[in-house]
């Protein structure tokens, strides 16, 4: 039988265009990854952005100024990353994909026949709708179902817009918590509820977290 090469397979790289934090990955050292990884044979390059201390990836506070921005285009509107693509362009030739915050076919189209993207990357709606994407290139949606709003763990001071940095980042693990339990759902072949309450989903995903951090522990370590 043939070894399989790296032309078997598409190897891509999710990169982040920065990670918004002070002193951080900037824009530029973005653009010299991206080289490097074409040099590599690198197929194509997914461009998001954020960490899980700036998770910009879900837009969990409404901060991004692009989303937040109503006169903008519809795909400007939606998806926070498309502005850094020029410039990638003009540094690789490899195919880009962008990620985050696309939820009508709309602002997909227009992202690939005005922004020159080549693939549009779906996260949170994969979740929710595990078959989104046949329903998109069949024409049978115009927007994808999402939950971005209604994913927070309280109201006002409670809520993802919080003075308070701590009640801020609860709302976020919520909603992410939220996501974690549907993949867990799906993965475990169970329709996931849709109703489940991001502070239980939190609670949930916290205990499922702490014991897969004490089977780590419990691992023994190799010789
Ligand atoms: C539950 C959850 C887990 C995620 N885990 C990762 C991860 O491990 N690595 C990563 O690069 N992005 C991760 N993301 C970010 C997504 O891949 C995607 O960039 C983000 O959700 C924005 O796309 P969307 O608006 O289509 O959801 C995660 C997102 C969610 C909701």
């Amino acid at each position: 039988m043939r070894e399989a090469t790296s032309d078997d397979f598409i190897v891509a790289a999710k990169l982040n265009s920065a990670d918004f934090q002070r002193g951080g990955f900037s824009e530029d050292d973005s653009v010299i990854v991206a080289k490097w990884l074409q040099e590599a044979g690198c197929d194509f390059i997914e461009v998001s952005g954020g960490n899980y201390e700036q998770p910009r990836m879900i837009d969990f506070d409404r901060k991004d100024p692009l989303a937040a921005s109503k006169r903008e285009s519809t795909r400007r509107r939606e998806a926070y990353f498309l502005d850094f693509v020029p410039k990638l362009r003009q540094a690789v030739s490899i195919p880009v994909m962008v990620t985050g915050g696309f939820r009508s076919v709309a602002a997909m189209v227009e992202a690939i026949e005005l922004d020159g993207v080549d693939l549009i990357g779906l996260g949170r709606p994969m979740i929710i709708d595990p078959d989104v994407a046949t329903k998109i290139l069949s024409g049978r949606i115009e927007r994808v179902e999402s939950r971005d709003d209604d994913l927070v763990v309280g109201t006002g001071l409670l809520g993802p817009r919080s003075p308070i940095s701590y009640l801020r980042d609860l709302n976020a693990w919520g909603a992410l918590g939220w996501y974690y339990e549907h993949i867990y759902s799906i993965a475990d072949g169970k329709k996931p509820d849709l109703n489940l309450s991001p502070f239980r989903a939190l609670l949930s995903y916290d205990r499922t977290e702490t014991r897969t951090a004490k089977a780590v522990i419990r691992e023994p370590k190799p010789h």
